[in-house]
């Protein structure tokens, strides 16, 4: 069984204000992520369309889309699709859920999805890659980025607030393995160490993959 989708929204709609402050010019202290989110606007050049799923208040989809990526972002909690519209109104966010997207098959030139997983089981984990690599075009890629580990972290309070929400960290072999048994090729693990100070001190990967080419 996977954790409840509505609680999920609701943990996130709760917090709309609060992580939308917390993740504002994140990637600015982040120098890994800018390396990886610009190889991944240089992979994508002018390919469209392009999506952030699970983008939360929309940093990430903003800084691509600052690189010359035609992005849009998709999470599902409304209220902080609300808090993306009115941060980047330039951008186009709707609510969506990533295992159940209401995109056509083969759809998509290229998939983001920063710590979206975090909160998924191990099935759900399974169920959202089959759902991406569903309506990515062929030869289209996917970035994504969790937290290596095998243990759970529930959480009673965040950024202020009381929450009941659970995240998952996962080990590299799993992910990989659900990527490759999907279908995904041409898949790019690469791991850091914790930034001090600035976030929670777990080792992070950002994995990019990629839909075979007919
Ligand atoms: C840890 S936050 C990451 C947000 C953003 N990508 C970032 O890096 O700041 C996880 C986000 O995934 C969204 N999310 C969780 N499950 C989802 C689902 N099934 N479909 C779409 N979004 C989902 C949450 O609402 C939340 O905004």
């Amino acid at each position: 069984m996977g954790q409840d989708l509505n609680k999920i929204s609701r943990v996130y709609n709760s917090l709309s204000n609060e992580y939308t402050e917390a993740s504002s010019g994140e990637h600015e202290k982040k120098p890994k992520d800018r390396e990886i989110l610009d190889r991944f606007s240089r992979e994508v050049g002018s390919a469209k369309p392009v999506w952030d799923f699970g983008c939360g208040s929309g940093h990430t989809a903003a800084y691509v889309k600052n690189l010359g990526v035609e992005i849009s972002g998709l999470d599902l909690s409304e209220l902080i699709i609300e808090q993306a519209k009115i941060k980047y109104p330039y951008l186009h966010f709707q609510q969506g859920n990533i295992l159940e997207l209401e995109f056509d098959n083969n759809s998509i030139a290229a998939v983001l999805s920063f710590y979206a997983i975090v909160h998924f089981t191990e099935d759900q984990v399974a169920e959202a890659f089959r759902e991406i690599y569903r309506v990515i075009k062929p030869g289209g890629l996917f970035l994504f980025t969790y937290h290596i580990g095998g243990e759970t972290i529930h959480l009673d309070e965040f950024l202020g607030k009381n929450i009941n929400i659970d995240f998952m960290f996962f080990r590299n072999e799993f992910i990989t393995l659900c990527l490759k048994k999907c279908g995904f090729g041409s898949i790019d693990l690469i791991e850091r160490e914790p930034y001090p100070d600035i976030e929670y001190q777990s080792r992070r990967a950002y994995v990019f993959a990629k839909k075979p080419a007919d």
